[in-house]
């Protein structure tokens, strides 16, 4: 069974993954997304960050956002040279700003305009090349078979499956059935993703007949979910770490920002979106939450972790 850490803007940077690849063996782990534009005119500098990989890391899918053929030809072939393993189109992502510039989940609407941008990104690279959607409509109904057949006509590799329309929220649970007509009806891998989190989701998804299954939010502050799934489905025990392995990987965390960015002040401020998720289902979680909050330098961070972490 494929599994894999999926895109989470502001998060799955290399120090994120780094710790992912330390307790797991994902099949990939996904980039943030990276606008076309930004990886096109941007400086090496400015780039670092979104394309930056650690020597300790296995393959990595760059995810592009974009809406032009020849801009995300261009980025695709950049994506290439920077050591990209798999390239990503994002059409899913359902943030206005991206939205009001005909990219992310925009793209669905207009399936012959997106079979041009997926031909464009195959046909400027020899790497594996797959799309990352959110459902349309109401029900598996025609317009996902059209969908079907410009994924199918323009050579993709494998789609991955968010099951919620653009418009739904995380409280609305994830349309299984929606990913299921993909499978029955493209004759590529199609990776099932929303809500798995344990065992128990794994095998609702798995349910739908998906050749792999995506972790997004449960992957933050656990690393090592992934390999936990793994030896749950091979049936073996696994040990969950302990209180103060989950410091080590927080502080690990915001120490590889630092050294990626070259900016305390910055890493700290990133460390806010992501702290809480390393003490999930802890009793002084928002406590904790607050307090880095008020961190202003890494040796700060870490006496509060040491507080909290025992
Ligand atoms: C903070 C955050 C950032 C995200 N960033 C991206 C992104 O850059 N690209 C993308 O395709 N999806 C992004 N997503 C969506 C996730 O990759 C995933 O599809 C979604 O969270 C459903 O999976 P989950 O229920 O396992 O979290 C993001 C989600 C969150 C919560």
């Amino acid at each position: 069974m494929i599994l894999i850490q999926g895109p989470l803007a502001g998060i799955s940077c290399a120090p994120f993954r780094a710790l992912i690849w330390r307790y797991s063996q994902p099949a990939y782990c996904y980039t943030e997304m990276i606008s076309c534009k930004t990886l096109n005119e941007g400086s090496a500098a400015l780039n670092h960050r979104y394309v930056a990989k650690d020597p300790s890391e296995g393959p990595v899918c760059f995810q592009l956002s974009g809406n032009d053929p020849q801009e995300l030809a261009e980025a695709t072939k950049r994506a290439t040279d920077y050591g990209a393993d798999l390239i990503n189109l994002n059409c899913g992502c359902p943030v206005k700003k991206i939205r009001s510039k005909g990219a992310g989940s925009s793209l669905l609407m207009d399936p012959q305009r997106l079979f041009q941008l997926m031909r464009a990104m195959k046909q400027s690279t020899h790497l594996p090349v797959s799309i990352k959607i959110r459902v349309e409509g109401h029900g598996p109904d025609r317009f996902h078979q059209t969908l079907v057949q410009a994924i199918q006509d323009a050579g993709i590799d494998s789609l991955t499956v968010h099951g919620r329309h653009w418009t739904e929220h995380y409280e609305t649970p994830c349309h299984y059935q929606h990913i299921q007509f993909f499978v029955e009806h493209l004759n590529i891998p199609v990776i099932g993703n929303g809500d798995v989190a344990d065992f128990a989701s794994l095998q609702r998804m798995l349910k739908t007949g998906c050749a792999g299954v995506m972790i997004g939010r449960a992957g933050v502050g656990q690393p090592w979910l992934i390999a936990e799934l793994s030896a749950k489905l091979a049936g073996t025990e696994f040990l969950s770490p302990m209180l103060n392995e989950r410091k080590q990987m927080f502080l690990d965390h915001v120490q590889g920002l630092i050294a990626l960015m070259g900016n305390e002040t910055v890493s700290l401020m990133q460390a806010r979106r992501f702290a809480k998720y390393y003490a999930r289902r802890l009793a002084w979680q928002k406590e904790f939450q607050d307090a880095v909050n008020l961190c202003e330098t890494f040796k700060e961070l870490e006496e509060i972790s040491s507080r909290y972490f025992i």
